[in-house]
């Protein structure tokens, strides 16, 4: 049972990178084989639109007129069983980084072939040889827990896209908001940035997130991309708004 981390954070020893080492040494007590990749480290250029990817109906991964690293990626989420994202909150979004992934991931991963709301010509996911327990964590700033709706839309983008992309199931995630050791004066909220610390119960909450990802994976209990479903999400998150 292999587990894959794509982490889009900008910083090698920052929170999320804590958070994600944390939560993949919960997957390997659950039996996991882990990979933790930063992408940053990778070469990953801007989609450009060519429709090179869109035009391929038949590769399961589809091809790309860029050569960088997304192919080796690809590759490797094609092998995991389960993929947690990590990134931190920027301007109440996942990272650029993150969102140029996912831009190149996008016709790469699925085919214009499914229907949606009757809609023809909707992704759907190529990797159909199994289902992937897709799971994200993300780290914010200064907006503590309870404002979190007003802070992180990048998680519920995620739940939204990735488990048509990985033909998965979103099976949990994490927000770690910021903590700090102390009530802050005016002059520290200035660099409350660089103040912020994570609380064992986030560390704790990350190692419990990768124990039911590989649980979730060993169980067999992962269910494929589900287009019913993916609309029954969609109507009610429309009613809600
Ligand atoms: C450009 C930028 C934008 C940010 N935007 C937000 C934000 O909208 N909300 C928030 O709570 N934190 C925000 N932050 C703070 C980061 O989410 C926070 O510091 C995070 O823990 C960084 O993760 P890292 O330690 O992995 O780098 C922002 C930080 C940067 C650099």
């Amino acid at each position: 049972m292999k587990v894959l981390a794509l982490n889009a954070t900008y910083r090698t020893n920052g929170t999320t990178t804590s958070l994600v080492n944390k939560a993949l040494e919960g997957a390997e007590t659950a039996g996991a084989q882990t990979e933790h990749l930063l992408l940053k480290d990778y070469d990953i250029r801007y989609c450009t639109n060519c429709l090179k990817c869109y035009g391929d109906l038949e590769s399961d991964i589809a091809p790309c007129t860029h050569d960088d690293d997304v192919t080796f990626i690809l590759e490797k989420i094609k092998d995991a069983d389960g993929v947690l994202l990590g990134s931190p909150v920027h301007m109440g979004f996942v990272t650029g980084l993150m969102y140029v992934f996912m831009e190149r991931v996008c016709f790469r991963l699925a085919r214009p072939t499914g229907e949606i709301f009757g809609l023809k010509g909707c992704p759907e996911p190529r990797l159909t040889d199994k289902a992937r327990a897709c799971a994200s964590i993300v780290t914010a700033g200064w907006v503590p827990e309870e404002m979190r709706q007003y802070c992180d839309q990048g998680t519920e983008w995620l739940k939204e896209n990735v488990p048509m992309l990985f033909n998965g199931e979103f099976v949990v995630d994490q927000y770690a908001a910021a903590y700090f050791p102390h009530e802050l004066t005016d002059d520290e909220w200035k660099r409350a940035f660089f103040l912020r610390k994570l609380t064992e119960s986030q560390h704790q909450e990350a190692f419990e997130l990768g124990k039911t990802l590989a649980a979730r994976i060993a169980q067999g209990s992962v269910r494929p991309f589900d287009a019913a479903a993916a609309m029954e999400a969609c109507e009610q998150s429309a009613n809600k708004a």
